[in-house]
């Protein structure tokens, strides 16, 4: 809507909030996360159910993402995706795949007839307590529909690297789900899914990977990734190259990274197509995922 159209009520809602800003978004109509398509709810796990935190005035522990109206079996494929990434050495919160009968009050919304949520453990609570995050649109100062294009993963690899409690850790783990979100072909790593976390309320640190998706199963025609590394984000032309282009660019020794390259590879080839055949990813799109992995370059392929 045009800014002059906002309403009052909404501009003095929040005293924070003071100015309207129109918000252009057709440029990634075509991409992956459109909003409403899968409702997420924080939820509070009491017993192996799970009702929504605000009901009851706790904070919630878990994040519900429900099954989508628009992609078949989103949930499975989260679950998966994230699975596959753990084994690659990416950390990850705890995950669940939960009956959609096990969450209590939920609004009225429209829902697919699928049988599963996937939840996510909160690790922006500790107990009754918030931690403070910030997503990387936050810390580069962009508005969210800047997420796809305003930024490159060298820049992030910087920031990372010179600003963390523990640089080369967490440059060491950011290079890591680089070639995993490459690898899962999911092609939504874009600015808002990657945070610093604040656990000691002063010192940023890389948090736990989330909304790693194997997004190609949705979007056939899908060749890229969301942000420019080494100058490329084409899932079928990156190779080691981009890689070490990416870390001479955000300054971070290389030869600290090759290593953690090679272990992802040498992990996802060991282990990645026996545990695929048994993780609960819908059959057609484990199918899509191991073409992926075939037309990866020689550096990537699995
Ligand atoms: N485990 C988690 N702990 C804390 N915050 C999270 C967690 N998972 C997701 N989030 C937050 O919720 C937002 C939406 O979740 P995400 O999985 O990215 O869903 P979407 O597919 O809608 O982008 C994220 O951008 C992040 O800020
Ligand atoms: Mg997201």
């Amino acid at each position: 809507m045009e800014a002059e159209d906002v309403p009052e009520v909404v501009l003095t809602a929040n005293g924070r909030l003071g100015q309207a800003v129109k918000v252009i978004t057709n440029h990634q109509a075509h991409k992956f996360s459109l909003a409403g398509v899968q409702m997420k709810f924080s939820m509070k796990e009491r017993d192996g159910r799970y009702s929504l935190a605000e009901d009851n005035g706790e904070l919630g522990d878990w994040i519900i993402k429900t099954p989508s109206t628009q992609h078949v079996d989103v949930p499975l494929n989260e679950f998966t995706a994230m699975t596959l990434a753990a084994m690659a050495g990416v950390d990850i919160p705890e995950l669940k795949l939960v009956e959609m009968e096990k969450l209590d009050n939920l609004p009225s919304i429209k829902l697919p007839d699928e049988k599963f949520a996937f939840a996510i453990k909160r690790f922006d609570r500790n107990n009754n307590t918030r931690i403070h995050m910030e997503d990387f649109a936050q810390v580069l100062v962009k508005y969210p529909h800047e997420k796809y294009n305003s930024a490159n993963y060298e820049q992030i690899g910087r920031i990372l690297f010179q600003y963390s409690g523990d640089g080369l850790a967490d440059a060491q783990q950011f290079a890591r789900r680089l070639l995993v979100n490459i690898l899962l072909a999911n092609g939504d790593a874009h600015l808002k899914n990657w945070s610093l976390l604040y656990k000691d309320k002063i010192t940023p640190r890389l948090s736990p990977a989330y909304d790693i998706v194997t997004t190609r199963v949705y979007m056939r025609d899908e060749r890229e990734y969301a942000l420019n590394l080494g100058k490329t984000k084409e899932w079928y032309k990156v190779d080691l190259s981009h890689f070490e282009a990416w870390a001479k660019k955000a300054d971070i020794p290389w030869r600290a990274i090759k290593p953690h390259m090679a272990d992802v590879m040498d992990r996802a080839r060991a282990q990645w197509p026996q545990a695929l055949s048994n993780l609960p990813m819908k059959d057609g799109h484990k199918e899509l995922l191991s073409q992926h992995w075939q037309a990866l370059r020689a550096d990537f392929q699995i």
